[in-house]
C-alpha cells in the first residue's frame, strides 16, 4: 500500500533573498520527497512565502511599494531560485492568500469556542511619530547592564545580556528616531498555560519518534519538570498598522505573523487540492491516517513543536506526525558573513554558472538526521565534487559510452549479471533506502560511493581502453562497456533523489522511462540502443569558487543602500525569532495576569556570596571587567561584568559580592561568562554610576542569598 504523505519546509520570509543556508533545508526536504515519490508513495511537498509582519510592511514602505507588490516580486525571485536548485514543490504559495486566511479564521474560531483565547491589556512601546506600536527589534537604546549605546530591544551585542525593551535606557524608535511612549493596548492571547495544553504537549512531545532526541530534550526544558507549568500564554495579536490578516470581529487587530505562518502550510495544500482533486480533509482531519512531516531549522522548533501542535489539537485537526529539525550552515567553519563573501545567495551561485547539483550532492554527503550544524568547506566542496561526482561516477559513463556509440551503433549486449559490483548494488539497495528514509543522507552517499568504487575497480581490471586498441577483442569490449553502463545506471538510480537533473539526462541518454526505485534490480536488455553520449557534468574549478565569494563580497556594498538604515537588517530574521521566543517565554507572572513572582519562581534563582579573587581589564572592551570569583564549596567562576566605568579592577580584588550562580553560561567575544554579579544603577541616569552589592561582615563565599 503506498503511503500518503504531506511534507513541508519552513516558509521563508518574503523580505530577503534565498541563500545557501536556506538551501540546506529545501534541498534536504526535496531529496526526501523525491525518494518517497520514486518509491511509489503518494507524497506532496508544499511551501510558501511567509509574507506578513512589521519588517515586511516597513521594507515595502522604504522601497516605495505596497506590501502586496513587494511580496509578489519576492515570490517570483524565490520561485526562480528554488527551481534553479531543482527543489520540486508541488505547490509554492503565499501566506497572503484567501486559503490561509480562511484556515486561520477557522482555527481561531475553534480555539475561541474551546475557551483558549483571552484578551488582556498590555503595555508596549509606541512610536508617536510613526503612530505604531514597536516590536522589540525596532527599539534601540543603551544597554541597561553595560550602558553600551545603540543596542536592540532584546539583547546587548556588547555584553550579551538579555532584557526586555522596557529596561533599555534612553530608548528610541529605530523606525523614526522618536522617543517611544509606553501605551496600553488590548491583545489577544492563546492560552497555552491552560492545563489542557500542558497535558497535551507533554504527551505529544513524548510521542514515539515524534521529535529527535535533542529536540525532545529541549522541549522538556521548555515545558518544565512534571507538575510545574512553565508555558505562558502566547500573544497572537498586533495592532494596526500591520500587514497581515485582521482578526474576525476585532477591528484594528491583526493576527501576529507567527500565528498565520504555519497555517500557511494548510493554505498552500488547500490551494493544491483545489486544482488537483486531492482530498484536503483526508490529510487534516483529527483521525487522519496520512503522514504529516515538517522540515525546519532548529531555530524555529519552539513554534513547530509547541504552538503549532497545540493550535491544531485544540482546533480539532490532526497534529504533525514528526518534526524534523536540522542545524545551521556554516561556511569554512564560521557563520555566513557578508564581509567575508560567504553569505552566498542562491541567485549568485547560479549566476556564476555553478552546477546546482554540486551543492545538492555536497549537502547530501554532509546531512544526517541530527540537529548538528553543517559546514560548507569550500576546498572540500571542490575536492568532493571532482573526486566523487565526476571522478567516480560520471567517468564510468564517459569512458564506456563512446565505444558503444562509435563501434556498436549504440547497441548494448547482454549484461553480465553475475558481476560482483552489479550484485552488490542490488544487495545494498534496501540499506540505502533505510538511510534515505531516516534522513541519513551522508550514510546513503557513502554507501553509494563505496559501490562506485567497486564499479571503478571492475573497469580498471578489464581496461576497455586497451581492448579498444587490440583487434579481435570487439565482443569483449562491447561486454565490458555494456557492463559498465549498467553499473552506472544502477548508481544513478540510487542517487536520483539527490541528482534529479543528472538522472534525467541519463534517462534521456539511455533512452528509457524515468527511473523508479526498484529499477535498480533490472538491467538494460541486449540490443537496447543508447543515444550518443553528451557531456553530463563538468569539474568545479577553484577559480569559480573564488569568483563566487568575490561576487558576494561585492554584493554587500551593492545591496547596502537598498536596505533600510533605520530598520536594522542585521540578523533581522534571527532577531525577529529570538524576540518571538523571548516574548513567548516571558515571565510566568504575565501569564497569571499578575505582576507577582511566586516564591518557588524566586527560589529558582541561585544567589550566592562570591569573593573576587582576580579582576582584570578586558582588551578591546570599554565596559567589561573579567572576574575570577570564589564561590567556596561551589568552586570558582569566570564572570565578565560591565562595571569598568565605575570600578578600578585592582580595587575589586578581595571584595565580597552577590552572584547569580545558576545562570546559563554565556559565550562572549572574550570568553565564557559563568554567572552574573549584582549591582544597582539608576535607569534614568539621574544618579550616574554602578553600585556593586556587598554583604554585611561575616558572610562567607558560597553562602546562599535568599
Ligand atoms: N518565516 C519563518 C518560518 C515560518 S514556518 C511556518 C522563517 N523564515 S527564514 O527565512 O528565516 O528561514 C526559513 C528556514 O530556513 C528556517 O527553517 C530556517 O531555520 C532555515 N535557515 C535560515 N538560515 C539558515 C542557515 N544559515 N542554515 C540552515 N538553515 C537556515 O524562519
Ligand atoms: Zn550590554
Amino acid at each position: 500500500m503506498p503511503r500518503k504523505i504531506l511534507v513541508t519546509s519552513a516558509l521563508p520570509y518574503a523580505n530577503g533573498a534565498i541563500h545557501l543556508g536556506h538551501l540546506v533545508e529545501y534541498i534536504q526536504t526535496d531529496i526526501w520527497v523525491r525518494f518517497q515519490k520514486m518509491r511509489g508513495n503518494e507524497c506532496w511537498y508544499v511551501c510558501a512565502d511567509d509574507t506578513h509582519g512589521t519588517p515586511i510592511m516597513l521594507r515595502a514602505e522604504k522601497e516605495g511599494l505596497t506590501p502586496e507588490a513587494l511580496i509578489e516580486r519576492v515570490q517570483r525571485e524565490h520561485t526562480r531560485d528554488f527551481a534553479g536548485f531543482h527543489v520540486g514543490f508541488d505547490n509554492y504559495y503565499t501566506t497572503h492568500s484567501p486559503e490561509t486566511r480562511a484556515c486561520a479564521n477557522e482555527i481561531y474560531r475553534r480555539l475561541q469556542a474551546a475557551g483558549l483565547i483571552e484578551t488582556r491589556t498590555i503595555e508596549q512601546y509606541y512610536d508617536p511619530l510613526k503612530e505604531m506600536f514597536l516590536p522589540d527589534r525596532f527599539i534601540k537604546g543603551e544597554c541597561p547592564k553595560c550602558a553600551a549605546p545603540d543596542q536592540y530591544g532584546d539583547n546587548c551585542e556588547q555584553c550579551g545580556s538579555a532584557y526586555t525593551a522596557n529596561e533599555l535606557r534612553n530608548p528610541y524608535s529605530a523606525v523614526s528616531g522618536a522617543r517611544p511612549e509606553l501605551r496600553q493596548s488590548e491583545h489577544y492571547f492563546f492560552r497555552l498555560s491552560d492545563a489542557r495544553c500542558q497535558a497535551f504537549l507533554r504527551r505529544w512531545t513524548q510521542g514515539e519518534g515524534r521529535l529527535q532526541s535533542e529536540a525532545a530534550n529541549k522541549l522538556q526544558e521548555w515545558l518544565g519538570p512534571p507538575g510545574e507549568n512553565h508555558l505562558t500564554d502566547w500573544d497572537i495579536s498586533r495592532d494596526a498598522p500591520y500587514f497581515g490578516f485582521e482578526i474576525p470581529d476585532a477591528p484594528g487587530k491583526y493576527f501576529y505573523v507567527w500565528l498565520d505562518a504555519p497555517i500557511g502550510y494548510m493554505g498552500a495544500f488547500r490551494n493544491l487540492c483545489a486544482r488537483s482533486g486531492i482530498d484536503f480533509d483526508e490529510y487534516w482531519r483529527a483521525d487522519s491516517t496520512t503522514e504529516l512531516y515538517h522540515f525546519i531549522g532548529k531555530d524555529i522548533l519552539y513554534f513547530h513543536a509547541l504552538f503549532w501542535p497545540a493550535e491544531l489539537e485544540h482546533a480539532g485537526y490532526r497534529t504533525p506526525s514528526k518534526v524534523f529539525a536540522h542545524g545551521f550552515l556554516t561556511v569554512d567553519g564560521a557563520k555566513m558573513s557578508k564581509s567575508r563573501g560567504t553569505f552566498i545567495t542562491a541567485e549568485s551561485y547560479l549566476a556564476q554558472g555553478l552546477d546546482p547539483e554540486w551543492l545538492r550532492y555536497y549537502y547530501a554527503a554532509k546531512l544526517s538526521a541530527s540537529m548538528e550544524d553543517i559546514d560548507l568547506n569550500l576546498d572540500d566542496f571542490i575536492a568532493r565534487v571532482n573526486a566523487d561526482l565526476v571522478g567516480k561516477l560520471v567517468n564510468l559513463a564517459s569512458r564506456s559510452a563512446g565505444f558503444i556509440s562509435q563501434r556498436f551503433a549504440g547497441q548494448l549486449c547482454t549484461c553480465d549479471e553475475s558481476l560482483r559490483a552489479l550484485q552488490a548494488i542490488g544487495e545494498r539497495q534496501a540499506a540505502i533506502a533505510e538511510h534515505y528514509e531516516a534522513r541519513e543522507f551522508g550514510k546513503a552517499v557513502r554507501e553509494i560511493m563505496a559501490l562506485a568504487d567497486l564499479a571503478n575497480q571492475y573497469v580498471d581490471s578489464v581496461k576497455p581502453w586497451e581492448m579498444a586498441k587490440q583487434p579481435g577483442r570487439e565482443s569483449e569490449l562491447q561486454q565490458a562497456c555494456s557492463n559498465t553502463l549498467n553499473l552506472f545506471r544502477r548508481l544513478i538510480i540510487l542517487l536520483k533523489p539527490v541528482l534529479p537533473a543528472l538522472a534525467a539526462k541519463v534517462e534521456s541518454f539511455f533512452n528509457v522511462a524515468p527511473f523508479t526505485w526498484n529499477d535498480v534490480h533490472s538491467v538494460l536488455a541486449a540490443g537496447h540502443a543508447i543515444r550518443p553520449y553528451r557531456h553530463l557534468m563538468t569539474r568545479v574549478d577553484k577559480k569559480q569558487i573564488a569568483a563566487l565569494v568575490e561576487a558576494n563580497r561585492e554584493s554587500l556594498t551593492a545591496i547596502a543602500p537598498a536596505t533600510t538604515p533605520a530598520a536594522p537588517q542585521k540578523h533581522a530574521e534571527q532577531q525577529e525569532k529570538a524576540a518571538a521566543v523571548a516574548v513567548a517565554q516571558a515571565a510566568v507572572a504575565t501569564a497569571n495576569g499578575s505582576a507577582h513572582l511566586t516564591l518557588d519562581e524566586f527560589m529558582r534563582v541561585d544567589l550566592r556570596i562570591a569573593q573576587i579573587r582576580e579582576a582584570r581589564q578586558v582588551e578591546g572592551a570599554d565596559k567589561l571587567v573579567q572576574l575570577l570569583l570564589d564561590l567556596g564549596p561551589l568552586g570558582t567562576r569566570q564572570v565578565f561584568a560591565g562595571i569598568k566605568t565605575a570600578y578600578d579592577p585592582a580595587r575589586l580584588v578581595g571584595r565580597l559580592t552577590v552572584v547569580v550562580a545558576n545562570l546559563a553560561p554565556r559565550k562572549m567575544r572574550f570568553g565564557l561568562s559563568e554567572g552574573m554579579i549584582l549591582a544597582a544603577s539608576d535607569p534614568d541616569g539621574t544618579t550616574p554610576g554602578i553600585f556593586l552589592l556587598a554583604p554585611d561582615a561575616g558572610a562567607q563565599p558560597g553562602m546562599r542569598v535568599k
